[in-house]
């Protein structure tokens, strides 16, 4: 029987690429979404055409609101069956320094970023009892610049919550993370801001997806790894050289 991944934001950019790979290493995919719903739409009726013989479905969740969190996986359970491996991906990124940081912004990043994957591992445990999760940090993790203060405070937390959750779920959940660094454009920029922040990165370009889906690959092939992250960030936690 094909196993079933839970991929939140899944229906555009990196949440979609893990999707797309998933789906042709023969996975059920559950795609999760807030806003986009006409692209998750199209989406899961291409899965639906490219793997006939595998199921595609669609859930909408806004994870800034705790009641739709806390409803998520009981509802996904009773429409689709239990499944094997979450994907907490969806997030906001949101530019504020501590000065600038107002509640509300604090509250939406903390939201989506941290309380919601929590509540959603929380429940992928108590209701699945076995498999894999896999959450989206960053290599923000590793320092302390303050330009994206609640998005950075966000992700280490979120880091910490997957070491803590991999001690607690083992041996029967495994639980790691993946922390990117210059990946994608964020949507109001283009690929020239990507290349211009890539200038600064040992690797001297960015990433695109596949690095992402290979650490994908690697975590749920091994199966005495828990607890870890794996940077896809081309050498940027390092830190710079002068
Ligand atoms: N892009 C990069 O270069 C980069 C670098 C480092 C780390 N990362 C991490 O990698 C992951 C994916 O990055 P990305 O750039 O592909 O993400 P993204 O496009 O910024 O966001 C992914 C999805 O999050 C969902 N989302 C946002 N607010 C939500 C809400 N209130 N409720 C439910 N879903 C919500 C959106 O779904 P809808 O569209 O349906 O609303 C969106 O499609 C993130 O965790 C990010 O922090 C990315």
């Amino acid at each position: 029987m094909n196993k079933t991944a839970l991929i939140t934001g899944a229906s555009k950019r990196i949440g979609k690429s893990i999707a797309e790979y998933l789906a042709g290493k023969g996975w059920n995919i559950i795609v999760h979404y807030n806003s986009s719903k006409k692209l998750a739409d199209e989406f899961v009726r291409l899965l639906c055409s490219k793997y006939p013989n595998q199921n595609f479905y669609l859930v909408t969740a806004n994870l800034n609101d705790m009641d739709e969190v806390v409803a998520l996986i009981p509802n996904v359970i009773s429409e689709f069956g239990e499944f094997q491996l979450l994907v907490n991906n969806a997030s906001i990124f949101n530019a504020a320094y501590l000065k600038e940081t107002s509640l509300e912004l604090f509250n939406n990043q903390i939201n989506v970023n941290l309380k919601a994957p929590f509540i959603l591992i929380r429940d992928f445990a108590n209701h699945c009892k076995s498999g894999n999760i896999i959450n989206l940090v960053d290599t923000r993790v590793t320092t302390n610049k303050s330009n994206f203060a609640a998005y950075s405070i966000s992700k280490k937390a979120l880091w910490e919550l997957t070491k803590m959750a991999a001690l607690e779920f083992a041996p029967e959940i495994r639980v790691n993370a993946i922390a990117p660094g210059v990946t994608l454009p964020p949507n109001d920029k283009d690929d020239k801001y990507l290349l211009d922040l890539a200038e600064n990165i040992p690797m001297k370009k960015p990433g695109g997806v596949k690095p992402i889906l290979k650490s994908i690959n690697y975590i749920l092939n091994n199966n005495h790894l828990t607890g870890q992250l794996l940077f896809v960030d081309g050498g940027e936690n390092l830190g710079q050289n002068a």
